[in-house]
């Protein structure tokens, strides 16, 4: 797939791989010989935010149109492509943005067996009015005279509208035409088939060599961590630190996992009482980010050191980052990523990142295949400072992060009871340091903490909006919370979306 910048683009490489084919996302500037290197089956042109006509549009390079596979062009890839070949796009007078209704003109093979008549999801202004000679016209929809067209001669095809999100209902059939029909593809591919072909990577890279792996407990690095450990057994070592701001349990349960159940050989560092000496005094968010980053590189390093400093270190980099960071192509960083709690790049290490060519869901059903437990595999996001980042506007104290614990226990456990825990894409609990409020309770003046309750929904982190939870469910947890940690007296809801707010609220 060749981005041109649109914001679905990621979903489109996902949709792909659903359908049984690998595919991978890459900046539409790729070189060509990059593409031919890959040896693809097909190419997809994705949308984008530019018109065709406008000065810095990104260009479709017409060599791309003669590499002899077939090539599908979505929205502005769609219309790319017709301006190359002689039809006519233009700006129409309305846009048409959100649901629409797609008439089928002529199925052609395509829109073969679909519905004359469906829904499709559409985001475009710029229209095309006429397709180039020696294509067919397949359908259009209200705003759009000229929405699907295809020559099968020269295995080209387009459409207007977006198959990769759910309210265009039969777009994940028109891409499985697509790359079944006019690809020839097996339709076969699965994550699970990473896995195989990484044992043989890694074994062939690491040799006998010694490899070493931060395991936070969190799915990435796990599921990293178990596939290196079946390639190459015992050469590897997991490191897992304890910087005591970490839940409630949350050690033993990595521990359980890896070195008991999974026989990974395993070494666990309680540094709760370096990172909490280092901590002390300090308020401001991002003075504590820093310690803790910088405490736990000392920390991971000095126990390599006595692992007699590895060779190799396991990185559970995702595709996502792999594509933000500029597909691996050497374009443009987008964004860089916060990586606090874990390890800089500069580190003497030679990085083996089996999950590199993986989407965070796909990193999940790996990590099944390979009998990691569903607490782990559906683990909400944590982040690496942990709960320092959750005790705001204050020090962080032992007496606090047990506060905090006790809370985010409370919620968890009533959050998991009412099914909620894989709808949100996190809970957790803030606790104001240096706030107390006055209560009441039996028959008694109380002035104690107040534990903001956190919950949102998102895809990606980018956004998210907070989760309307049950009032009912809200009641227990706030009673629960003052029954069973005596220091809090009060509990609120933070009701933010991001933006404007953040998840984390430092
Ligand atoms: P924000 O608060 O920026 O968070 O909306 C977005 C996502 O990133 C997580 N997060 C972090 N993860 N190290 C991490 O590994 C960090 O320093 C860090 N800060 C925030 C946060 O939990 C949310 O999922």
């Amino acid at each position: 797939m060749l981005d041109f910048g649109g914001q679905y683009s990621q979903l489109i490489a996902r949709r792909v791989r659903e359908c049984g084919v690998f595919s991978e996302l890459l900046p539409h500037h790729v070189p060509l010989e990059e593409i031919k290197r890959r040896k693809p089956r097909g190419l997809i042109l994705s949308g984008g935010p530019a018109s065709v006509y406008s000065e810095d549009a990104p260009r479709l390079r017409p060599e791309l149109l003669e590499l002899g596979i077939p090539v599908l062009g979505i929205c502005y890839g769609m219309q790319a492509m017709v301006l190359s070949l002689g039809g006519r796009v233009e700006a129409a007078e309305v846009g048409e943005f959100g649901r629409s209704r797609l008439t089928v003109i002529e199925p052609g093979c395509l829109l073969a067996g679909l519905p004359a008549e469906q829904a499709c999801w559409m985001s475009h202004r710029d229209t095309v009015f006429q397709p180039p000679p020696g294509f067919t016209a397949l359908a259009s929809s209200s705003e759009s005279p000229v929405a699907a067209i295809e020559d099968v001669q020269r295995g080209l095809y387009g459409i207007q509208f977006h198959p990769e999100v759910v309210h265009t209902p039969h777009g994940t059939e028109i891409l499985t035409t697509f790359l079944g029909g006019a690809c020839g593809c097996d339709l076969d591919w699965s994550p699970a088939s990473v896995i195989d072909e990484q044992i043989a990577d890694i074994r062939a890279r690491v040799g006998d060599g010694r490899v070493v792996c931060g395991l936070s407990g969190g799915v990435d690095s796990s599921v990293a961590a178990l596939l290196v450990h079946r390639a190459i057994g015992d050469q590897l070592t997991c490191v897992f630190v304890d910087h005591g701001l970490m839940r409630k349990g949350e050690g033993d349960q990595v521990i359980a996992a890896f070195r008991d159940h999974f026989k990974v050989p395993l070494v666990a560092v309680d540094a709760e009482e370096r990172f909490l000496a280092r901590l002390a005094g300090i308020t401001e968010p991002e003075a504590k980010r820093k310690v803790i980053g910088a405490e736990f590189i000392r920390v991971f390093e000095e126990e390599a050191a006595k692992l007699g400093d590895p060779k190799f270190l396991v990185q559970g980099t995702l595709y996502s980052d792999v594509i933000e960071s500029g597909g691996g192509t050497g374009a443009a960083t987008i964004k860089s990523h916060h990586n606090v709690g874990g390890l800089p790049e500069d580190l003497r290490f030679d990085l083996v990142e089996p999950l590199r060519g993986l989407f965070k869901d796909e990193v999940r059903q790996v990590g099944s295949e390979l009998g990691l437990p569903d607490r782990l595999v559906w683990r909400q996001p944590f982040p690496g400072p942990g709960l320092g980042i959750r005790i705001v506007g204050g020090e962080i104290t032992k007496e606090r992060l047990d506060i905090l614990r006790d809370a985010d226990w409370v919620l968890m456990d009533e959050i998991k009871a009412a099914g909620l825990y894989r709808n949100l894409w996190q809970s957790f609990c803030v606790l104001p340091a240096d706030v107390r409020t006055v209560g009441v309770q039996g028959d008694e003046r109380s002035y104690g903490h107040v534990i903001v309750v956190r919950a949102v929904t998102s895809d990606d982190a980018m956004t998210a909006d907070w989760a309307r939870l049950p009032y009912d469910l809200i009641e227990k947890i706030s009673s629960r919370m003052i029954n069973e940690i005596p220091a809090v007296n009060r509990v609120v809801l933070d009701v933010t979306s991001k933006p404007p707010g953040t998840i984390e609220w430092e």
